[in-house]
């Protein structure tokens, strides 16, 4: 299947809906968000430690990462595509002080926001950076556990952006992600327009 938008189209759209997002939530998604969605998939918001209900609110993934695999205490961590951060505020739970958790989002604003979520919690050992997953802005062999959530799907060089997971994975560290896959191609109408493109 051939996308027609470009991948700067595609990134331009994305910005600009998940802008929005970033202010709002609200009826946004087909899929349970927030405190709904996190039970559906099987998170455990009591072991997660106290997450402040604005943290929980802003979760829109698609599966849950930590069922794959452990996050381990002392873990380097990357979230790709960390959108408002509860990703990132569950793994630093489980890496504990001596670990380390970053998140990137292609979105100035929802990564202001991760960012804004992790002060909020007074967390000294996440950080946060605007950046694409097509050009993760880290060194070769970096990170333990790479977990991403209903990112990968919306990004338009998909082999690139899984190239950069690969690359910046460390030896033996694990790739845990959740995301959106179709079971068959697209109409031509829909593949044509972003809202088919974005789910
Ligand atoms: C469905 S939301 C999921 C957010 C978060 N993982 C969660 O579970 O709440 C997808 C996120 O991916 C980000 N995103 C989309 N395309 C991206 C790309 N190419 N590189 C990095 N982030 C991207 C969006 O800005 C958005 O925050």
């Amino acid at each position: 299947m051939k996308n027609k938008l470009s991948s700067n189209d595609v990134h331009e759209k994305v910005r600009r809906k998940y802008a929005e997002i970033s202010c709002s939530i609200r009826d946004r998604f087909k899929y349970p968000t927030g405190r709904e969605g996190l039970l559906m998939l099987g998170y455990d918001l009591q072991g997660a430690g106290a997450i402040p209900e604005g943290i929980i609110e802003s979760f829109c993934g698609v599966g849950n990462p930590f069922s794959l695999g452990p996050v381990r205490h002392g873990d380097i961590v990357l979230d790709a595509g960390c959108g408002g951060g509860f990703d990132v505020v569950t793994a630093s739970h489980f890496t504990g002080p001596e670990g380390r958790v970053y998140g990137i989002d292609l979105v100035p604003e929802m990564a202001e926001k991760a960012r804004r979520n992790i002060v909020s919690m007074g967390l000294s050992n996440c950080e946060i950076q605007a950046a694409a997953l097509e050009a993760v802005p880290f060194n070769d062999n970096t990170f333990d556990v790479i977990i991403s959530n209903g990112t990968i799907y919306l990004s338009p060089l998909k082999e690139k952006s899984l190239r950069e997971v690969y690359r910046v994975l460390k030896p033996g560290g694990c790739f845990q992600f959740a995301d959106v896959v179709l079971n068959d191609d697209l109409p031509e109408k829909v593949v044509a327009c972003f809202d088919g493109w974005s789910g």
